[in-house]
């Protein structure tokens, strides 16, 4: 597709609104039903557009924090569920250390109904055993890894995880954006330029060609932290 003058000029004008936004914290500063959610709204909108379109019966995520993200999924499965899909739909959260208070907040949510929660790694084969119980009988599921953001985190997660997504659903890796960032803007994490979830995907990738970038979601958003983590199972 020709991009002209003024997309292009959205798109310099969206890079340096994200770069400036990394500095201010601003996936922090929004919550969903009530629960913070570390995410950019425009991501949140692709995410509707995709549960919306997959109608799956079973979202795994990885990372779960303050829960905000397991709420907005529970509650877009609740929509779902009112307009005639799937009744049963649920969500998985796996996080390696869910603090008592978020624990609380969720679990006294409306929305909690649809979502259960396993503590440990997401990478522990025996987390890894107990999320492929939860996902075999499912039909349609959607992945979302937000979780330790390294490249052999994000691998060995995709490893684990990918093969679950049924196939013209998605498994998303967010934060794929480190890669494109200044390499100093996360210089007390242990991520960073060269290791980070878009390295993994580009790793992935070379031996798992039943899943393709679907780039029209990166191209509409414009501002999203996962460039290149849209992935769909085809
Ligand atoms: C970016 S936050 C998740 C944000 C959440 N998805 C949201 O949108 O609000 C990352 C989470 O990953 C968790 N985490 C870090 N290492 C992990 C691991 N090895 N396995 C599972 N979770 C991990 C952290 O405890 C933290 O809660």
């Amino acid at each position: 597709m020709k991009i002209n003058e003024s997309e292009i000029s959205l798109q310099q004008q969206a890079q340096s609104f994200f770069e400036t936004s990394i500095t201010t914290k601003y996936s922090y500063k929004f919550s969903w039903l009530g629960r913070p959610i570390i995410q950019y709204p425009q991501d949140m909108v692709a995410m509707q557009e995709l549960i919306w379109k997959v109608q799956p019966d079973l979202i795994i995520e990885t990372g779960i924090a303050h829960g905000g993200s397991l709420i907005f999924s529970a509650s877009m499965l609740e929509l779902n569920a009112i307009c005639g899909a799937c009744q049963d739909a649920e969500v998985l959260g796996v996080d390696i250390d869910i603090r008592a208070h978020n624990r609380e907040a969720i679990e006294a949510h409306p929305m909690f109904k649809r979502i259960s929660m396993i503590q440990g790694s997401s990478v522990d084969p025996e987390i890894i055993e107990q999320v492929k119980a939860k996902a075999s009988g499912k039909q349609k599921i959607l992945v979302c890894l937000d979780s330790n953001h390294t490249h052999d985190h994000v691998l060995a997660e995709l490893e684990a995880y990918a093969p679950l997504t049924s196939v013209g659903s998605y498994c998303v890796v967010f934060d794929t954006v480190i890669e494109d960032l200044p390499d100093n803007m996360f210089s007390d994490r242990p991520w960073s330029k060269g290791n980070n979830p878009k390295t993994a995907v580009w790793e992935y990738l070379k031996t798992h060609p039943e899943f393709e970038i679907d780039k029209s979601i990166q191209d509409k958003l414009l501002i999203t932290v996962a460039p290149d983590g849209y992935l769909k199972r085809v």
